[in-house]
């Protein structure tokens, strides 16, 4: 008889843990994965990526239509929203994509255990009444919503809600205020805002998408503000009081001073998230997480405890679904034996806006830092405006900025501001990846009309000589 009943059992259906439950059984490992939602797919495919993106797509439809962008191509239309029915297709696509997964466990033979997992000892867990003993363990349970002391969420109310309750509320509230300039906030702050609602965003720094490239933060805050977001920068929230359907927000300086209030129908709080770890009974195998509530992990995804593996949200880096998967797939493979690698300085980041913000590598700023002199650092620039296609669609608004270091012309960075941003970064993560230069991304012909032929060109602008600008 076999000493455990799996060689390898994951702890979690996200992006990180379904991906790595199917590549470890491609690889012939008997595998198992623990799962406490109904659904497989994690925060990702149940209340995180796709069910944003099915709010993003259709508002996006909605607003073109109602804010002239069609009539402008010789469409007139005046559009009547159904927001049941948006509602509706959000959940098909929810409902098709986490049945998806369940059939790819099916076909790969991996075994989902459902219910919450507790560890008992380093290769034993409690799965409901069920112990389930695997040789290798791989915790993989992602991230809950940071709460916001002195604010109460209650998405059943729909009054002050998250970011789940942000993408379901039945109504177009009148007046919303997002507590954070970052990405959920951007997101969920656009669906509502293109649907009709007054939206504030309340920013304790002083610009939004902390992390971006500098150019880029400004850039899209003004764009977002020409839609009608409006923004108050350097400021926090220090409570919400909800009476009835009214919620009243009290307001400061985030250096301090006075306080002001402010009302809203929707309050949606969306200042981050933090590491699944609390039940976990991480004390039972002597793990410790760090003062952020994460997972430590080496370079090969290994926890601090012999054969206990994590990956994705719970451990540090960016808490991206792209990067829980990549890390999913290379946990199996180094479980299996083979060299499973992420190159964690390559991971593109994309805010699903219109239009897009993306970005791969280094900012600006964190360029100019590393090589100590800003000199050292060579940016070229080019406007969506100059771009055939962008402009041809309507799309006049952002820009392609490529970052290269100036002795070697290697490039440390790319950001955009596009209609399909998210789609034109993946060029530059490959480039990146295989070591590029700027010099050989503008060598290489591009399609015209492409949005692409953006990056193409800001590659020419680091060496000064764009064609089109
Ligand atoms: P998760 O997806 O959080 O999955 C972890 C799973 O583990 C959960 O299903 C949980 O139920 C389960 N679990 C936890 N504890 C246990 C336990 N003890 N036993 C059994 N199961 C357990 N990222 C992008 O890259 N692109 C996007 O467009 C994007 N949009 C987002 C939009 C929103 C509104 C949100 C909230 C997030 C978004 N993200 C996006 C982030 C993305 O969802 C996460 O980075 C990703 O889901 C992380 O994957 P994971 O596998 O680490 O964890
Ligand atoms: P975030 O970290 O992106 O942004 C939170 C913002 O809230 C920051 O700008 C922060 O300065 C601000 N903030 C913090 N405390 C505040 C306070 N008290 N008052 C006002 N502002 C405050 O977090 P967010 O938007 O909640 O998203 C969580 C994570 O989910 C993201 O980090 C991202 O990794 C992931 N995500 C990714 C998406 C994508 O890839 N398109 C979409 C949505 C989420």
């Amino acid at each position: 008889m076999a000493e455990y009943d799996y060689d390898v059992l994951i702890i979690g259906a996200g992006p990180g843990g379904y991906v790595a439950a199917i590549r470890a059984a491609q690889l012939g490992l008997k595998t198992a994965c623990a799962e406490g939602r109904e659904t497989l797919g994690g925060t990702c495919l149940n209340v995180g990526c796709i069910p944003s993106k099915a709010m993003l797509h259709a508002s996006e439809y909605f607003d073109a239509a109602a804010n002239g962008t069609m009539a402008d191509m010789g469409i007139d239309v005046a559009p009547k929203l159904n927001l049941d029915k948006m509602h509706g297709q959000r959940l098909d696509a929810v409902d098709g994509l986490t049945k998806g997964i369940e059939f790819l466990f099916k076909k790969n033979k991996v075994d989902w255990k459902k219910g919450y997992a507790t560890f008992q000892d380093a290769h034993t867990v409690k799965v409901g009444d069920e112990t389930v003993t695997a040789k290798d363990i791989v915790i993989a349970t992602g991230s809950s919503v940071t709460q916001l002391p002195g604010v109460e969420v209650d998405n059943s109310k729909h009054v002050v809600v998250d970011s789940t309750g942000a993408l379901e509320l039945p109504k177009v509230p009148k007046k919303m205020v997002v507590i954070g300039g970052g990405v959920i906030g951007l997101e969920l702050g656009s669906v509502w805002n293109r649907l009709g609602a007054d939206v504030t965003c309340i920013e304790f720094l002083d610009e939004i998408l902390p992390g971006m490239d500098g150019d880029v933060r400004k850039e899209s805050r003004k764009i977002f503000s020409k839609q009608g977001i409006e923004f108050k920068l350097s400021t926090k929230v220090t409570g919400v009081s909800v009476k009835g359907k009214k919620a009243t927000l009290t307001l400061e300086p985030a250096a301090g001073g006075d306080a002001e209030t402010m009302e809203a129908d929707c309050v949606l709080v969306s200042i981050g998230r933090r590491p699944n770890t609390d039940g976990l009974g991480l004390d039972a195998i002597g793990l410790e997480t760090n003062q952020r509530g994460q997972i430590e992990i080496d370079h090969d995804f290994r926890t601090s405890v012999d054969n206990v593996w994590a990956v994705g949200d719970c451990v540090p880096g960016l808490m991206l679904a792209h990067k829980a998967e990549d890390e999913g797939i290379a946990v199996a493979e180094n479980i299996a034996g083979e060299t499973g690698i992420v190159n964690h300085d390559v991971i593109p980041s994309v805010v699903y806006t219109w239009p897009e913000i993306a970005g791969v590598g280094l900012t600006t700023e964190q360029a100019i830092e590393k090589m100590g002199d800003k000199a050292k650092v060579k940016v070229g620039k080019f406007p969506m405006m100059a771009n055939s296609r962008a402009k041809t669609n309507h799309e006049p608004d952002g820009f392609v900025k490529v970052i290269a270091e100036a002795e070697s012309d290697r490039v440390l960075g790319v950001w955009a501001i596009a209609s399909v941003a998210g789609t034109m970064i993946a060029e530059a993560g490959i480039a990146m990846e295989f070591g590029a230069t700027s010099e050989d991304i503008a060598y290489t012909c591009h399609a015209h009309p492409t949005h692409s032929e953006a990056v193409k060109e800001a590659a020419m602008a680091v060496q000064g000589k764009p064609i089109h600008m």
